[in-house]
């Protein structure tokens, strides 16, 4: 149930052709790449969700923005969300999507990355990269002319947490001021959720087991951001402590792709760190249960969690899309397409 806050934010919400965070926005991204939630401001995640909430419900009015684009994705990792909520989004847009896969074939082995981009470059608009370095990622990026997205790196998955946001946003009205708790392995998706909380004024706090806590980098950047905004980020060891007064409970696997010798090692040590029954009756009563998938079932989340009623895990993958065809849309130039922004 939306609060009357959320109700009355929503009634002088301006239209989204005159949201000066959209305007702003669609002027300083244009072309630009989205290698790491650090690379946007505040303003700038807030207007990516804005206009992802627009494009869900408005769908039609932005079929034609992207009439022409090519967009390449060059995957080395296996997905299912990324690479099909990329394509059904750019498609829908009028673009053309065209996959690569490298997991065979990893960047820079049959030829430099910065030949790949500077040939890549002569044919497409776009180029959406899912790899094990991140170096690889903004290594295309600096050699690019076209804008190149991060869809995944083992630092990163940004795409990920600004649908995941735009979802809360959806659920609970606003990010601002809601307790985020991410229990389980300090990686790429607990990065990029940090980061994004902190943007968009959410108090985030981290639960790890000793020694998988989250990059000290990205600690000290989100700590920088969250003071600009009103916020928290903490860094527990305890996942009981750290879900108490939570509105929301994340988590994901325990072993990330490119981790898997890993495997034996990490099982026994995430075990206390589950989300089941227990943990979630820890949170407040509406708190909401996330998780970017795949999951395991029934090792770092069960199936009671998994398929119960907190769980918003399918409106997340579906919001990917929605989040995806905002961000195309800003870093394409896509809005002057838009008869509504050029009205
Ligand atoms: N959440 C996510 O990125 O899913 P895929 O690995 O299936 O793309
Ligand atoms: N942390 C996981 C996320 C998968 C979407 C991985 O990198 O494998």
């Amino acid at each position: 149930m939306a609060s009357k806050a959320t109700i009355e934010r929503r009634e002088t919400a301006l239209p989204v052709q005159n949201d000066p965070d959209i305007l702003n926005a669609a002027a300083r991204l244009a072309g630009e790449d989205m290698c790491s939630i650090a690379d946007l401001s505040s303003g700038e995640v807030r207007a990516i969700l804005k206009l992802g909430h627009h494009v869900k419900h408005n769908p039609r009015e932005y079929r034609n923005a992207l009439d022409a684009k090519q967009m390449v994705l060059m995957f080395e990792k296996a997905s299912l969300r990324t690479r099909l909520s990329f394509e059904t989004g750019f498609s829908t847009m009028g673009g053309n999507a065209i996959f690569v896969d490298q997991t065979n074939s990893p960047l820079g082995e049959r030829e430099s990355i910065a030949d790949v981009a500077r040939n890549v470059e002569r044919w497409v608009d776009l180029i959406v990269l899912r790899t094990y370095a991140h170096d690889t990622i903004t290594e295309m990026a600096a050699n690019s002319r076209v804008p190149v997205i991060n869809a995944l790196s083992d630092f990163e998955h940004p795409c990920q947490a600004l649908a995941d946001f735009m979802t809360l946003e959806e659920h609970f009205g606003s990010a601002s001021g809601l307790n985020f708790t991410y229990v389980g392995d300090g990686n790429n998706v607990c990065h990029s959720l940090m980061l994004t909380g902190a943007q968009l004024g959410t108090n985030v706090t981290v639960a790890t087991p000793r020694g998988y806590s989250p990059d000290i980098e990205i600690v000290t950047k989100a700590r920088e951001i969250a003071e600009l905004n009103g916020c928290e980020v903490r860094l527990l060891q305890d996942p009981h402590a750290a879900v108490e007064n939570a509105d929301a409970v994340y988590t994901d696997v325990c072993v990330s792709m490119g981790y898997e010798h890993e495997s034996t090692k990490r099982a026994p040590i995430f075990r206390p760190f589950q989300v089941n029954e227990t943990l979630m009756q820890k949170a407040r009563p509406n708190a909401v249960f996330m998780h970017c998938l795949p999951a395991r079932r029934n090792a770092e989340v069960t199936d009671a969690v998994l398929d119960g009623p907190q769980s918003i895990v399918f409106d997340q993958a579906e919001n990917r899309m929605h989040a995806q065809k905002a961000l195309l849309l800003l870093l394409l130039g896509g809005l002057s397409n838009v008869e509504k922004f050029n009205t």
